[in-house]
């Protein structure tokens, strides 16, 4: 049998840099209110959302992406070139083939990067973060860029008030590289395909180019059934990825999970019983629910804030559609 050679890659990986894209127009629960029976307390009550960001024609998806990408690599300190992978995560890209991530890497100016995209609902960024891991370590990428990014008002049915509040738009990204010690602990990461109707898209591309229904597909969930199965099930993984990283509650600095909803995020710290000096990520108020971006975005806001420091000891977790989640311990850029 032929020996084949053992991949070289790095040590351990990190987080080099993260950046973030908005849409310029802010959206508040009155925009909301015009279209469903509901009031800005509720929103406010029942969610913690008090605005979103709405993409324009001209804030795509690619675009976003660049934006956010393009302030990754600069807050990293590395060249667009010496980029190796480029993984887009996202639900909301509504063009089947090719990737989006060629079109981004291209017009990041990477040069030829393996790039692809993954649809991994609100765990997306997880997921990427991981394969951007094993990349770095196995060798096959000395950087890669993780992109996780929405324009989740395309899939939202205004009219529909269980879910009209909820979503928002935006691309967050961060560059994964090199590291001498352990910077991303082991994620703690799993589906639960006998769930998967409790968040979906209410019908096929191919049930509507059939012309049934007739009404644009959108997100749809089972709310309650989610907001259990978030605030029982997810807070145990986001604990398990804790005690993979061999990390206690007391010395962790920063909760970033998924900005679903605040009276998750509150329940999660109740739960895990996070002290006092853990900055908590409350994003989901201004920024909605992004999904794939929201964890990447809400870790750049914190930083730009002065909130959370680099080399702050985060958990991250995401979850949502498929059921899917992924959780992990990192130090922040
Ligand atoms: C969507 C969500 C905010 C709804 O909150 P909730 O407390 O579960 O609300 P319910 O659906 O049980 O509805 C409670 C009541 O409010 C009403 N209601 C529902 N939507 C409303 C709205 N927009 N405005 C006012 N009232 C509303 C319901 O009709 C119901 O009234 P009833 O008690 O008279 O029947 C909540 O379920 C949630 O956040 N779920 C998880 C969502 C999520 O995170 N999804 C993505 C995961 S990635």
């Amino acid at each position: 049998m032929a020996k084949i050679k053992p991949s070289q890659g790095a040590a351990y990986a990190r987080i080099m840099g993260v950046g973030g894209y908005r849409p310029t127009r802010v959206v508040p629960n009155e925009v909301i209110l015009e279209k469903i029976d509901s009031s800005d307390e509720w929103i406010r009550s029942r969610s913690g959302i008090s605005t979103r960001h709405w993409a324009s024609p001209e804030e795509t998806v690619s675009a976003m992406s660049v934006e956010a990408a393009g302030k990754a690599i600069a807050d990293s300190g590395i060249r667009a070139e010496q980029i190796g992978a480029v993984i887009v995560s996202t639900v909301s890209h509504f063009k089947q083939t090719p990737a989006i991530a060629t079109e981004i890497a291209d017009k990041l100016g990477t040069g030829r990067p393996a790039a692809f995209d993954i649809s991994a609902g609100c765990a997306g960024f997880g997921y990427g973060l991981t394969l951007a891991k094993g990349m770095v370590i196995d060798g096959s990428a000395e950087y890669a860029l993780v992109i996780g990014v929405e324009r989740l008002s395309d899939l939202t049915d205004f009219e529909d008030r269980s879910t009209a509040f909820l979503f928002g738009d935006g691309a967050g990204a961060v560059v994964v590289g090199p590291a001498k010690e352990p910077a991303i602990g082991p994620t703690v990461w799993g589906s639960e395909g006998d769930k998967s109707e409790t968040i979906k898209q209410t019908d096929s591309w191919e049930a509507y180019r059939n012309g049934r229904p007739e009404k644009f597909p959108a997100l749809t969930q089972e709310g309650q059934a989610v907001f259990r199965w978030a605030v029982f099930e997810m807070a145990k993984v986001a604990q398990q990825a804790l005690d993979a990283a061999g990390i206690t509650a007391d010395e962790l600095d920063v909760f970033i999970p998924h900005q679903a909803n605040m009276r998750i995020i509150d329940s999660m710290v109740k739960t895990l019983k996070l002290p006092e000096h853990v900055t908590v990520a409350r994003d989901v108020e201004t920024t909605g629910n992004t999904s794939a971006a929201s964890i990447p975005l809400a870790m750049e806001r914190l930083l730009a804030t002065g909130e959370a420091k680099s080399g702050d000891t985060a958990l991250v977790i995401g979850f949502g559609a498929g059921l899917v989640y992924a959780a992990t311990v990192v130090t922040l850029p």
